[in-house]
Formats: C-alpha cells, sequence, structure tokens
C-alpha cells in the first residue's frame, strides 16, 4: 500500500519525467495576492505566469502545495472533524503549464497518472466538463474512450474555476471516481451528487481567462493548465479507505493523539482526535511559515484553530498542554517533504505549548460559564449573543469555538447579539478614546482602524508584497486617488513596511499600482494602521487596487543589523557594568545606532574594548536569532529584558540572538540576549558584519549614551580611520606603529623648545643680559620700567614677578608691543605696597597709552592700551606717581 509520502513522490516525479520543473510549495501566506489569506491551491504562486506578468525559467511545472482553508472565502473550518473529506490543511498536488501545452496534452497526462502509474481501474472513472467544452469532451472520449454517459457537462461555476474575485480562470475538467452502488450518491450534477458515492479526485482548469474587479474577463496571453489535486483524497483513494483521516498519514497523528492523552483512537473521543490531527498540521505548518498567534488577521486565525484543538484535547480530559507533544510525529511525517516544518520545529511545540498554557488558565472556567449560561436558557434555544461574547471577551474563547462546543450539544449562538455586543464595546472604545484628549487629525486613523480593522504587517518575513489600498488620506481627509506630485498617506490591509516603533526608523520603499507608482518616505502607526507616507511620482494611487510595496532592502538591512547589534549591545553593557544598566532609550536608523542606558558614571576605554569586543564575538558566532510570541508575564519570567518606552499588548515578541557556551549565565542559562521587542532583525547574527562602538557620552543625569556603527559603516568608518592614519604615518614619516613614540617625541622637543624660548624671551626683557635691565631710583623706590618687543600680554606677569624678585625692593612696568594694541603690566614688591600699588601705576600707564581701566591687586596688576606710541608717556606718568610719593 503505497504511503502519502509515495503518492506524492509518485506524481512530481511523473511530471518531472514529462518535462516539468519540479517547484517547491510557496509559503501559506501569499507574497502576491492581496486579497488571499491563505494560498489555497497550487497555482496562488504561478498566478503571474499565468496572466504574463512574470516569465520563469521554466514553461512547465509540478509542485505539492500546503494549502490552508480556514478563513475568508474558502472556509472549511467548522465541518473539521465531522466530516471525511474536510481539512483545515490540505496538499494539492498539481502540474501546470504557462502557455505550452492545453487540453490536448493535459487530458492524456491526467489519464496515464492514473490509471498506469496509479492503477486505478478505468471503469470506476468519470468526468464533467463545462458544458460548452466540446473539444474537452471529445478529448477524454478518444484518449480515455469514456462514453457519453461518462462525461458529464456541467453549467455551473462548478466547471468555471476562479482563484478568487479576481485573477486567473477558466473552464474545467473534473475526474470523479465511482465506488459503487453500494455507497449512497448520484453523479455529478445529479439531485443526490452529496452523497459519497462519487468523489471528485483531480481538477484540471483549462486557464483562459482573467477575472477583474469590475466583473469583466479578458482572454489570457496564452491559454494555459493549472490542476489541482488533494493528496489527501487520492490517497484515501488508493489505501482503500473512505475517510482521508483513514490514511497513513492522518491515521499517524491521531494515534499520536490518543497515545498522548492515553485514549483510545476509535472509542468515544474519535472525532476530537480527527480535529487535533488536522489541526496540528494547519498551525504548525502556519507557525513554520511566520504566523504567530495574535488577535488580528492571519495571527487570528491561527489561534482560532489552535484554541478549537485545544478545547478538544482538553475534551479528553488531559490537564496538561498536548499539542506541543505530536510535533515531533508531524514532522517524522512531513519534515522530509516540507523541510521547513523540520527547522521550524522547536518554534512550533514552543509556540503551542505557551498558547495551550496561557488558554488552559481561562478554558475551564470558559467552559463551565457555558453550562451555566446553557443551564439558564430554554431546551433548544440558542445560546444569547452576550454570553458568547463574554466567553470572547473574557476568557479567550473565539466565536467558532463556542459554536464548535455548541454544536456536540446541538446548540448554537445567538450570532446577531455577539454582533451587536461586539459593536457596543467598539462604541465604548470610541467614547473613552475621544475623551483622551488625542489629537483632532488622530480622528480620522480612529475611524479609519474602526472601518478596516488593523493593518496586517508582513515584513517580518518579506520585503516586497501585495496589499490592497483600503484608504488614501490627503490633508487629513480621504480621498478616492492621489495623482503625480501628491503627497498623500496611504493605508493597505497587509504591508511589509515596518512603522517606526521602538527606537527603529520607519522604511522607506515604493508603491506600485496598475495606475501610478509612489515614493514611500517613511511609515508610521496610529490605532493599529501603517500609515505610508507617499509621494506620487507617476499616474494615480486609488482606493480598491491592488498594490506592489517594495522595502528599500539596502536601508532595511542596514537598520536590522543596527537594531539586532543594539541587543547585543545592551546585554555586552550589563554583562560588563552590572544588572542596573537598563534601556532608557534608542534610535535604529539606517547609518548609526544609539543607545542611552542608566549608569551612574562615565564608561571607561578598557570596558568599550570589552563590550565592543563581545558584541563583535557574538556577532562571529553566527547563531540565528529567534523570535517567539508570548505573554508579558511568561517573557518576563523568562528572564527577557523589557524595552523602555513600548507599550505592550497581551503578547510580545521575544527576540533571542547568541548562544551561550554553557556558563548557564544567560537569562534562561541558554540564550546570551532575550528582549522583548516589535522590531525587525538580522536572520543569523553574522548578518551584523562588524560592530565599532565610537564612544560614550553624558545625554542626561545618570543616563549615559553610547553610538555605534554597524556593517558597511562600520567598515567605512574604519576605512576612514585607517587612510587618516597613512597620512599622518607619511607626514612623520613613521609606520602606523612607531606613531605615538614619534608624537610623544615631537611634544618633548616641543616642551624643550618651549623653555627655551621663554628663558630667551625673558633675557630679552632683561636687557639681553643676566643681570636685566639698569633700575631708576626715584623717591628712594627703585623702578625697572621697559617696552618689551617679541612678548605677549600673557608673558608680562612671569617677568614682573622675575624683575621684582631681582630688585628685592621696588616698582617694575613692562609694556609689551605687541604689535597691535600693546599691553602694560605693573609689579610692587610686597614691602612697598602700603605706599604704591600696582594697580595705580597700570592705570596710569594704561590711559596714557589711551586704553582705559586696568586692573589687579596692589602687588600685580594689568591694562591694556590702545597706542604703543604713547608708551614714553606711559613710563613718565609713572615716574612722576613715584616722585609724588
Ligand atoms: N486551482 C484548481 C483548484 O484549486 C486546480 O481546484
Amino acid at each position: 500500500m503505497p504511503s502519502l509520502n509515495d503518492i506524492r513522490s509518485t506524481f512530481l516525479n511523473y511530471f518531472d519525467r514529462n518535462g516539468h520543473r519540479i517547484v517547491e510549495s510557496s509559503p501559506l501566506v501569499p507574497r502576491n495576492d492581496p486579497t488571499l489569506m491563505f494560498a489555497n491551491s497550487g497555482m496562488v504562486q504561478f498566478k503571474n505566469c499565468f496572466t504574463g506578468v512574470e516569465q520563469r525559467d521554466y514553461v512547465r511545472a509540478t509542485s505539492a502545495q500546503k494549502c490552508v482553508r480556514a478563513g475568508g472565502k474558502h472556509n472549511d473550518l467548522d465541518n473539521v472533524g465531522y466530516t471525511a473529506r474536510h481539512h483545515t490543511f490540505f496538499e494539492m498536488l498539481g502540474n501546470f503549464s504557462f502557455g505550452d501545452y492545453f487540453k490536448s496534452e493535459a487530458i492524456p497526462f491526467a489519464w496515464e497518472l492514473l490509471t498506469r502509474e496509479f492503477g486505478i481501474p478505468k471503469e470506476n472513472l468519470l468526468v464533467t466538463v463545462y458544458h460548452t467544452d466540446d473539444e474537452a469532451a471529445d478529448m477524454w472520449k478518444k484518449v480515455a474512450g469514456l462514453t457519453d454517459d461518462r462525461i458529464i457537462r456541467i453549467a455551473t461555476d462548478d466547471n468555471f474555476w476562479r482563484m478568487g474575485p479576481t485573477g486567473p480562470c477558466g473552464p474545467c475538467t473534473e475526474i470523479f471516481f465511482d465506488h459503487g452502488d453500494k455507497i449512497w450518491g448520484g453523479p455529478p450534477g445529479s439531485a443526490d451528487e452529496d452523497g459519497d458515492r462519487f468523489i471528485e479526485i483531480w481538477n484540471l482548469v483549462f486557464m483562459q481567462n482573467e477575472q477583474h474587479a469590475d466583473g469583466s474577463l479578458t482572454p489570457l496571453p496564452k491559454q494555459s493548465i493549472d490542476t489541482g489535486m488533494g493528496l489527501e483524497r487520492i490517497g484515501a483513494l488508493l489505501q482503500g479507505k473512505h475517510d482521508n483521516y483513514d490514511t497513513d498519514l492522518m491515521r499517524s497523528l491521531i494515534e499520536a493523539s490518543a497515545h498522548a492523552t492515553s485514549t483510545d483512537p476509535d472509542g468515544p473521543g474519535k472525532m476530537h482526535h480527527r480535529v487535533i490531527a488536522d489541526h496540528l498540521r494547519s498551525t504548525s505548518f502556519l507557525i513554520a511559515d511566520g504566523v504567530m498567534p495574535s488577535n488580528e488577521g492571519r495571527g487570528y486565525v491561527l489561534r482560532r484553530i489552535m484554541r478549537r484543538a485545544m478545547r478538544h484535547a482538553n475534551q479528553l480530559g488531559t490537564q496538561d498542554p498536548v499539542m506541543h507533544r505530536l510535533v515531533p510525529a508531524l514532522v517524522r511525517q512531513m519534515g522530509a517533504a516540507y523541510p521547513e516544518l523540520s527547522r521550524a520545529q522547536a518554534l512550533v511545540e514552543e509556540t503551542l505549548r505557551l498558547e495551550e498554557t496561557r488558554f488552559r488558565q481561562t478554558l475551564d472556567r470558559g467552559l463551565k460559564l457555558l453550562d451555566d449560561e446553557l443551564s439558564k436558557i430554554p431546551e433548544g434555544s440558542d445560546l444569547p449573543g452576550t454570553a458568547a461574547f463574554k466567553l470572547y471577551d473574557t476568557f479567550g474563547f473565539p466565536l467558532d469555538l463556542t459554536q464548535d462546543a455548541l454544536r456536540e450539544k446541538g446548540r448554537a449562538v445567538d450570532t446577531e447579539g455577539f454582533d451587536a455586543a461586539m459593536a457596543e464595546q467598539k462604541a465604548k472604545a470610541r467614547a473613552s478614546w475621544s475623551g483622551s484628549g488625542e489629537t483632532k487629525d488622530a480622528a480620522i486613523w480612529f475611524d479609519l482602524a474602526e472601518t478596516h480593522g488593523a493593518t496586517e504587517f508582513l515584513g517580518y518575513d518579506t520585503e516586497t508584497a501585495e496589499g490592497q489600498v483600503l484608504a488614501v488620506v490627503a490633508e487629513g481627509a480621504e480621498v478616492a486617488k492621489a495623482t503625480t506630485g501628491q503627497s498623500v498617506q496611504i493605508i493597505l490591509n497587509q504591508t511589509p513596511f515596518y512603522a517606526e516603533s521602538g527606537g527603529q526608523v520607519g522604511d522607506e520603499g515604493v508603491l506600485r499600482t496598475a495606475t501610478g507608482n509612489a515614493r514611500i518616505t517613511d511609515t508610521k502607526k496610529s490605532q493599529g494602521l501603517f500609515i505610508h507616507m507617499a509621494e506620487v511620482t507617476e499616474g494615480e494611487v486609488a482606493t480598491s487596487q491592488g498594490a506592489t510595496l517594495t522595502v528599500d532592502h539596502a536601508r532595511r538591512a542596514a537598520i536590522r543589523a543596527n537594531h539586532s547589534a543594539t541587543h547585543l549591545l545592551h546585554e555586552a553593557l550589563r554583562r560588563a557594568l552590572g544588572d542596573h544598566v537598563a534601556q532608557r532609550g534608542s534610535l535604529n536608523a539606517p547609518d548609526r545606532l544609539r543607545f542611552d542606558f542608566s549608569h551612574g558614571q562615565a564608561v571607561s576605554a578598557a570596558e568599550l574594548a570589552q563590550v565592543e569586543a563581545e558584541v563583535n564575538s557574538y556577532i562571529r558566532q553566527n547563531t540565528p536569532v529567534d523570535t517567539r510570541i508570548m505573554t508579558p508575564d511568561d517573557a518576563r519570567a523568562l528572564g527577557a529584558q523589557a524595552l523602555f518606552g513600548e507599550k505592550y499588548g497581551d503578547e510580545v515578541r521575544v527576540v533571542s540572538m547568541g548562544a551561550l557556551d554553557g556558563s548557564g549565565k544567560g537569562a534562561d542559562g541558554r540564550t546570551y540576549s532575550l528582549e522583548l521587542c516589535g522590531g525587525t532583525h538580522v536572520g543569523r547574527l553574522g548578518e551584523i558584519g562588524l560592530f565599532v562602538l565610537l564612544g560614550d557620552s553624558a545625554s542626561s543625569a545618570g543616563v549615559r549614551r553610547i553610538e555605534a556603527l554597524t556593517g558597511e559603516g562600520a567598515l567605512a568608518y574604519l576605512k576612514e580611520q585607517m587612510g587618516n592614519l597613512a597620512e599622518v604615518s607619511a607626514v612623520l614619516k613613521a609606520t602606523p606603529a612607531e606613531l605615538a613614540t614619534r608624537a610623544k617625541a615631537l611634544l618633548d622637543d616641543r616642551r624643550k623648545l618651549e623653555n627655551e624660548v621663554a628663558q630667551l624671551r625673558r633675557e630679552l626683557a632683561m636687557g639681553g643680559s643676566a643681570s636685566g635691565p639698569e633700575a631708576k631710583e626715584i623717591n628712594g623706590i627703585k623702578l625697572i620700567s621697559q617696552v618689551l618687543t617679541g612678548v605677549s600680554g600673557k608673558d608680562l606677569p612671569g617677568l614682573i614677578d622675575e624683575m621684582k624678585a631681582r630688585l628685592g625692593s621696588g616698582a617694575v612696568v613692562l609694556i609689551a608691543d605687541t604689535g597691535a594694541k600693546p599691553a602694560v603690566a605693573a609689579g610692587v614688591t610686597a614691602d612697598l605696597t602700603d605706599r604704591l600699588s600696582a594697580v595705580e601705576l597700570v592705570k596710569a600707564a594704561a590711559i596714557a597709552l589711551g586704553g582705559k581701566g586696568g586692573g589687579g591687586r596692589p602687588d600685580m596688576a594689568q591694562a591694556g592700551g590702545v597706542d604703543i606710541g604713547s608708551a614714553d608717556a606711559a613710563i613718565s606718568a609713572i615716574e612722576s606717581i613715584l616722585e609724588g610719593k
């Protein structure tokens, strides 16, 4: 009996042999389609190949595509567990032709694979075709020898396949397997078609049109082929089962669930195991593809599926989290075909464990409330919407979980009442917001957020994605469109652009629609909306358009490196300086990073060097950066550092970096840095490249600031420094290693020369002789008065002191002829200061020199003059003062 893994390989190998490229499944979150929540068929990743927008180096492809149908248009969630063929996650096998072959080859390929490779008896097969498609009908007759009664013409959309409201589409032919009359049911198109006798196994779409938003249908540039076969269905068939959950793969998951809960896989809890097996697949694959549980968008769909499974696990009587214990069984089954699942195993397990631990805290109380409410209302009537809303709001029960729980009891929820309760809560939030004093222009974001919900951020995993333009805002008001030259703000349903927060600057890049382009100059956040600051550079951008958003990659890569380096820096500082180091602010821009932290004194050069070396050693360690979502309490319990200024909601991202060498010093004993952070980070630490500290300075009282560079910026900085050094080396004719000695020697020489110059000046001032100028005696007071050239005002006091010492007793007046304004200083020895004041002398000299003022102490005073030509007059003025004493 072939396993599901064998069947997948047989399919892919068959088309490989027939010239098809085996293409990996695309991630579950579509990057190229804003209208789809999750990939829901194999053709999603090839959408643009059909429309001719994208060319690849192959024209035939085959794939096994991961699909999720649990949210949006295709939603199978409610039926999972209760039917034989509904799944939230399934694999779609397909073969594709992009303008290469068409019907006449697609039909023979399908027939040969089913009847020869898979060995399905021809008598059990029949097909449907679109009612006008004679060509397909003829082909089936010719290739398969099917008689008219086994080629059923269907006039409805069942045989005209559309991806969604827009996109490539075309008539299709579906292949059915007939289980024979022992099972009830009628052929497709008949009144009893819903029975289980005739099961559709493969859909071949003849892609020939494109559906547009305005309802029009245009021909595709080339006719193409898209086919889809659910692996679980064909698997059941080839394994002789009637129920997809009886296939080997699903059965092994069901048995893992039974084992983990110590229950019988086929006992009364059978249906619970089926739900768990299915939901284990969808949740694990979604987490592996980057979706994290949240209360918005895709993250909420994931949470709904997870919690639904968790309630079923609880129904099996387990008290402890179960789901994460089943992940190894899933990885064993599917990890080889989908390596991303193996890679993400630890993340998947931890995400499931944390979610289940958390949900179990309210689950029992919620279920009790549900029972209490049910006991209050008459038998058979619906649960009031207010009760369902309370379960949602207080106990974290998604509405469909409550509905699922009630379904077992044959009850339903008053969904109108639920919606009314939800609307009332929103109205209250609005009322309290209006009173909160927020600025008026924020009102438009509040309104838009209420209408459209929060923007979904895709930028953790991608830098290019499509989004739908939900609103264009110009000067505070919504407009239908913006044209070239206009600066507007644009809101989309999803975006890869990071909005400024947590110190990380907003992204820049471009937005393109079918009718125009805009440059995004910044991205900000308000009320959960990502606001793209846009300048329309070409044509026009209008609401409801699909847009391709491309983040400036180089800029974002530099920002990422700086942001991750900030985390490493934070931890290195804590280790070097102590646990009191806490973040007080940060900036993660493309060209630099800045980190403010609490610390009372300057960081020494040795400490800085240690920090820098440690950060670089973790960069070289090049371990992957890991991100997990958890509650703030769980994150703190783990020891994560909370960033300053972030507002934490119900969930936080915990970013971990660096593996400790078993020293056990990390917050969790294994990880170097653990921080709560919503920013974007490098995939591996090596991407930071290099870390260079620019130094430490004071930011405010008790807060230091460090600036640093990473990657290319750091390298450019070092190169510049080396260039400067080389220049200095050339000037000093020394190698860089000799520079310090050489510079020291030069400074010593200079100091020596300065001393010599001072000595010479002094000698010069003293009249060129060691004994100095002659003193005059006036009124018994010895006076030296002299005009000096080649000295400045600031040299005078030293000279005065020296001359005073030489005189023993007397007065000294020196006038410096500086070439510009003269300076004058006077000195009086201490024994004479009660008779004579240096201040008096200097003032008289200054007046004579055309200056005014002057000041100092009785033994030493200084002043400035204007005219050196009056130097003699100044000296005379001083002599007259002495004569008057
Ligand atoms: N895209 C087609 C389907 O999903 C094959 O059925």
